[in-house]
């Protein structure tokens, strides 16, 4: 594993926003995993910029999200699929036919998420996976548990998450309780994983997922056994990983 430190949350989003234009550059079909939240949001300002400046052409980019709420509709200001068009790509030239979120409205859900896993294969698999971390260890909606879940599903969102993302929803009943989520099978299976955290909320978790033991109630911590992963936080989230002497 990569770690690079940045002093501040901005620098943390750049230093992610040259890793992904130049995988763009690079590979101009590459199939991006992207995600939500409030982590990634300067990250995609800045490649709305690059793509302003004429310097990133998102023509032949294809993408897939880690996670949408379940029954939340598509045009719900606080779906996943909302936030992607509203973050990114409604300001960049993707094709509609290219970018995926999972659809937490399909009557059949576990049906949905082996079809969009099926999607992303179709498609040649993920070359650059961007994830964000829950203060419990969550990446994409894989909360703690008991094993390691392998491909797209439904999950039960934890009390934790539930409490961390209702302050988003109107009132917090508004807050769906269940997601369909990219497995960790799906998100391991990228060749490269970028990992984007920020602040004080996230010293502990962080810590204990890059440095602790392997353990499905810890899910990030699986990422200690992938080939390519990038940690960029920055020094408020590195906290205790620099206390502790891993950094
Ligand atoms: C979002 C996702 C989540 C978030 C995590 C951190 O698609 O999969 O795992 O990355 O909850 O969220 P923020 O960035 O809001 O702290």
């Amino acid at each position: 594993m990569k770690i690079i430190p940045t002093q501040t949350k901005d620098d943390m989003a750049s230093a992610a926003a040259e890793i992904f234009a130049e995988q763009i550059s690079t590979k101009p079909d590459s199939v991006l995993g992207l995600a939500t939240g409030e982590t990634p949001r300067e990250l995609y300002k800045s490649l709305i910029e690059k793509h302003d400046a004429g310097d990133l052409d998102f023509s032949k980019i294809s993408s897939f999200n880690l996670d949408e709420y379940v029954g939340l509709p598509k045009d719900h200001d606080q779906s996943y699929n909302w936030y992607m068009r509203d973050a990114l790509f409604n300001h960049v030239n993707i094709a509609d036919d290219n970018w995926h979120v999972p659809d937490g409205t399909a009557t059949d859900l576990e049906a949905e998420g082996r079809a969009y896993d099926e999607r992303i294969k179709e498609y040649g698999g993920v070359d650059l996976q961007l994830l964000g971390i829950g203060v419990n260890g969550h990446i994409a909606f894989n909360e703690p548990d008991s094993s390691f879940p392998l491909g797209t599903h439904p999950v039960d969102l934890t009390p934790s998450t539930i409490e961390v993302n209702s302050q988003y929803f109107a009132t917090p009943e508004e807050m769906p309780t269940k997601a369909l989520t990219m497995g960790i099978g799906s998100i391991f299976n990228a060749d490269r994983i970028v990992l984007i955290a920020s602040g004080p909320s996230k010293a502990d978790i962080l810590y204990d997922a890059f440095f602790g033991p392997v353990t499905p109630k810890i899910p990030a911590s699986i990422l200690q056994m992938h080939k390519d992963v990038t940690l960029i936080a920055d020094e408020e989230a590195l906290r205790v990983i620099r206390e502790k002497g891993a950094l």
